[in-house]
């Protein structure tokens, strides 16, 4: 029965994984060497938006005290070690006017020392800084933007100052200023001689398909692009990117790769909005989408749960996996169960089983055959949040997982050497009791 089920279904893991691996491979992609992996630092705008009062609210307010805090926190509480290097400003950081050389000024009472001391700092504490444009004649948030003339004069500004990474959002622009502007700054950065990440907002304004949106352009010019829209403080809303993200992957998950990725938005951990279970399962599913892995969140008081989730080895491991492969949904129950795979360097892979049940924790029975894992292999399966190892699980066996509601079970998994005899011996699908994990 479950031959003749897979003969119709996908190719096994492994396939898959080569195939995918060989269309990365034709891919032509933004040639600066950076960002051979996702992204990972933290990003004020999910946690402190456009708040500017710093008269009322100065400890959270945006402005260079928010920002040299958390180099500091970054620096100081392993998160540096861990990967999370980039320290990024998004918008209302400027001043509302250009200067009188029509260059971008920082303003003046939030960031009196100025975003080239911000960008020394940062280096210095062996962090590298992010800093937000867009693409028009306004910000979102109402500040100066970047009209097409001005993109290679703000690319300057940025370089000067010691910038390494640019979000060029997209408000206030037509449709062919955006055509003709993205495609511009990648030019102009590249012409700064400084390296710097491009994050481009541009597809999240085109609706984030084709035909309007060129997946293989954007992997020319940018290092990362939004696809879809802004993050918020909730449930909902982790769920409403999930949902799109994969009803979307045929088209999504081949354009990712080293050098250039979907960008579902911020990590919101740490914050109001996730249950722990919630806040897990944003981790597990970011990093098996091989998303760029940017907090939002307030590093100064953050709970010690959110911070083990967030600095989980074995989780940052798997998000930053050389082959840079994106996963997909590969399951999806009619009972509230789904299933997503990402292949891994070295035959390994991960597993995602996660549950968007409400009621109690979902006992959930499959086996890696029905998930099209190759036959006759033997694995060795470490589950990602509690550590714990299970040797010898064999493609046929039935297991049981017990996901939590809205919570998520995650394996790292790869094969043991393969004890043919053994396979031989008890026949396939030899295991007798599902394994309970
Ligand atoms: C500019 O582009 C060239 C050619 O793609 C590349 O070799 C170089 O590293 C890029 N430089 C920067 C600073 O991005
Ligand atoms: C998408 O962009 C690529 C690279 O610039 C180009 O070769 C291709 O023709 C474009 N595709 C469409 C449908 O416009
Ligand atoms: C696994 O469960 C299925 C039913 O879902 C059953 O048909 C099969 O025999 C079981 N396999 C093993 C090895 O127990």
């Amino acid at each position: 029965m479950r031959r003749a089920a897979r003969a119709g279904g996908l190719p096994p893991a492994w396939g898959l994984a080569l195939a995918w691996a060989l269309i990365l491979a034709r891919a032509q992609a933004l040639e600066n060497g950076l960002a051979r992996t996702p992204p990972m630092g933290w990003l004020a705008w999910e946690r402190f938006r456009c708040n500017i009062d710093c008269e009322a609210d100065p400890q959270n307010c945006i402005s260079e005290k928010l920002f040299f805090d958390m180099a500091d926190r970054l620096a100081e509480d392993g998160w540096r070690e861990l990967g999370y290097k980039y320290i990024n400003i998004d918008d209302c950081w400027s001043a509302k006017q250009r200067d009188g050389a029509g260059q971008l000024v920082p303003d003046p009472k939030r960031f009196p020392r100025g975003i080239k001391a911000l960008a020394d700092y940062v280096h210095s504490r062996g962090l590298k800084l992010g800093i937000y444009g867009d693409l028009g004649t306004l910000t979102c948030g109402g500040y100066p933007g970047t009209t097409v003339d001005c993109v290679e004069q703000d690319a300057q500004t940025f370089a000067q100052w010691g910038v390494d990474m640019l979000k060029l959002d997209g408000c206030y622009s037509s449709e062919e200023e955006q055509a003709e502007g993205y495609p511009k700054m990648a030019k102009a950065l590249n012409a700064t001689g400084r390296p710097i990440v491009y994050s481009c907002s541009w597809p999240a304004y085109q609706g984030g398909l084709p035909p309007k949106v060129n997946y293989t352009l954007l992997a020319e010019i940018c290092n990362l692009w939004r696809n879809y829209g802004d993050i918020e403080d909730s449930w909902d809303s982790v769920l409403s990117i999930v949902d799109w993200f994969s009803a979307h992957q045929d088209v999504l998950q081949p354009a990712a790769g080293p050098g250039h990725w979907n960008d579902p938005d911020m990590l919101i951990i740490g914050n109001f909005g996730l249950s722990y279970e919630q806040s897990r399962s944003q981790m597990a599913l970011w990093t098996v989408m091989a998303a760029p892995l940017l907090m939002s969140t307030d590093l100064r008081t953050i709970s010690p749960s959110a911070k083990e989730i967030l600095q989980n080895r074995l989780m940052i491991q798997i998000n930053q996996d050389p082959l840079g492969i994106q996963g997909r949904r590969i399951v999806k129950e009619k009972f509230h169960v789904e299933v997503f795979l990402r292949p891994l360097s070295q035959a390994a892979s991960a597993l995602i089983f996660f549950s968007r049940r409400t009621d109690m924790p979902f006992r959930y029975t499959t086996s890696l055959a029905k998930l099209n894992f190759p036959d006759n292999t033997v694995y060795e399966v470490q589950d990602v949040y509690s550590g714990k190892i299970i040797s010898g699980l064999k493609t046929g066996d039935n297991f049981t997982v017990v996901i939590n509601p809205s919570g998520v079970v995650m394996w790292y998994l790869y094969p043991m050497v393969q004890p043919w005899c053994l396979v031989r011996q008890q026949g396939p699908g030899g295991g007798v009791h599902p394994l309970i994990l």
